[in-house]
């Protein structure tokens, strides 16, 4: 029986999250779940965002469903966002982010290791320049690609590599010879290759005609797909309604709404649960429930929130049983 360790985290964290595993009890499947903690308010009672017991407890379990965090403005010693923390220790190497609305319907899978976020920073000339070194390797960008690739055999059928391979030549370079090479052997995927900065614009038209058959999944480093899939979960519907998955090498999963703590809000029972419940739809997805997964989509996109997480989710709740199978 498949174990889900849910974290809940700080803010809305702890109101979405509860109503996203209300919406999974709600379609009776042998699912078990256990909960462990991380975040700040955790840092503050014993000094570590993300205990060794969490660790333990997502290692043993199929799947983890992640709320949101609140990372301090100032820098706070010994501090680290837990999900970052997550996904180095689990080597979530697979960022999915889909959106669907205004006509797109589009699956943004993003380089999450390495790319403009190695962490290889220096600075010279006693502080007047400043460098980042961009890591591409061959390795994480055949693995993205090859992920890739399986996602749109389930969906459309259409691959996107995106990059800046006129001038990043290197770099970019590598990524997409190396992405095109793995695409090239799904003879049944319709391949195609972008520009970052011409993808944006086209993504923002698509969106504004309605007619979203340009895309279906688009794979990219990591830098460009943190802000591909901010730019289309923008165009989509917004924050409220962006649900991503961070997939592991070895079958980790940690799933989570793009959405962060929202301090301004938290605690009201205001918090638009939607981002979480098409959270746990991907996790269901993972775990082979794709029907169920289907249902609980369905039922979301046909929900406007309220205003009110609770009722809100129980429209969600009483939308899935009338279409039980
Ligand atoms: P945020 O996503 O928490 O909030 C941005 C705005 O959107 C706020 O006005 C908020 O009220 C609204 N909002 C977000 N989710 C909503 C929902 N489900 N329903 C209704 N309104 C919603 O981003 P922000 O304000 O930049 O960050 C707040 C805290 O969250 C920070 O400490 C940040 O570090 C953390 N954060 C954590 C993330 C994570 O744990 N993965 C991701 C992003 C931010
Ligand atoms: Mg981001």
């Amino acid at each position: 029986m498949p174990l889900i360790t849910v974290i809940h985290g700080d803010g809305i964290g702890m109101e979405v999250i509860p109503a996203a595993v209300e919406v999974l009890q709600a379609l009776h499947l042998p699912l078990t779940f256990q909960t462990a903690e991380a975040g700040f308010s955790t840092f503050e009672r014993v000094k570590n965002a993300l205990p060794r017991e969490t660790l333990a407890l997502c290692e043993a379990s199929d799947a983890i469903l992640f709320g949101a965090t609140q990372s301090p403005m100032i820098k706070v010693g010994g501090y680290q966002s837990p999900i970052l923390s997550l996904r180095r220790y689990f080597d979530l190497f697979c960022n999915l982010r889909p959106a669907q609305g205004n006509g797109l319907d589009v699956l943004i899978v993003r380089e999450n290791t390495e790319g403009m976020y190695s962490r290889r920073e220096r600075v010279e000339h006693g502080g007047n320049t400043t460098i980042a070194e961009r890591v591409i390797t061959a390795k994480a960008s055949e693995r993205i690609a090859r992920a890739a690739c399986e996602w749109a055999m389930k969906r459309r059928q259409k691959l996107t590599v995106v990059h800046k391979a006129n001038v990043l030549n290197e770099t970019c370079g590598l990524f997409r010879d190396r992405a095109l090479a793995i695409a090239a052997d799904y003879f049944d995927l319709t391949v195609d290759e972008g520009l970052i900065d011409s993808t944006a614009m086209h993504l923002a038209q698509d969106a504004l005609n309605g007619d979203g058959s340009r895309y279906d999944v688009i794979v990219t480093t990591n830098l460009f797909g943190d802000i591909l899939s901010d730019l289309v979960a923008g165009l989509t519907g917004g924050l409220g309604i962006a649900p991503s998955a961070n997939i592991g090498a070895n079958g980790h999963g940690v799933f989570e709404p793009v959405h962060g703590s929202a301090p301004d809000i938290a605690g009201q029972g205001i918090a638009d649960p939607r981002a979480a419940i098409l959270t746990a739809a991907m996790l269901l997805d993972e775990l082979g429930y794709s029907a169920q997964a289907d249902r609980v989509r369905a039922a979301t996109r046909e929900t406007a929130h309220t205003g009110s997480t609770p009722k809100t989710t129980e429209a969600i709740i009483e939308r899935i049983s009338q279409t039980a199978s």
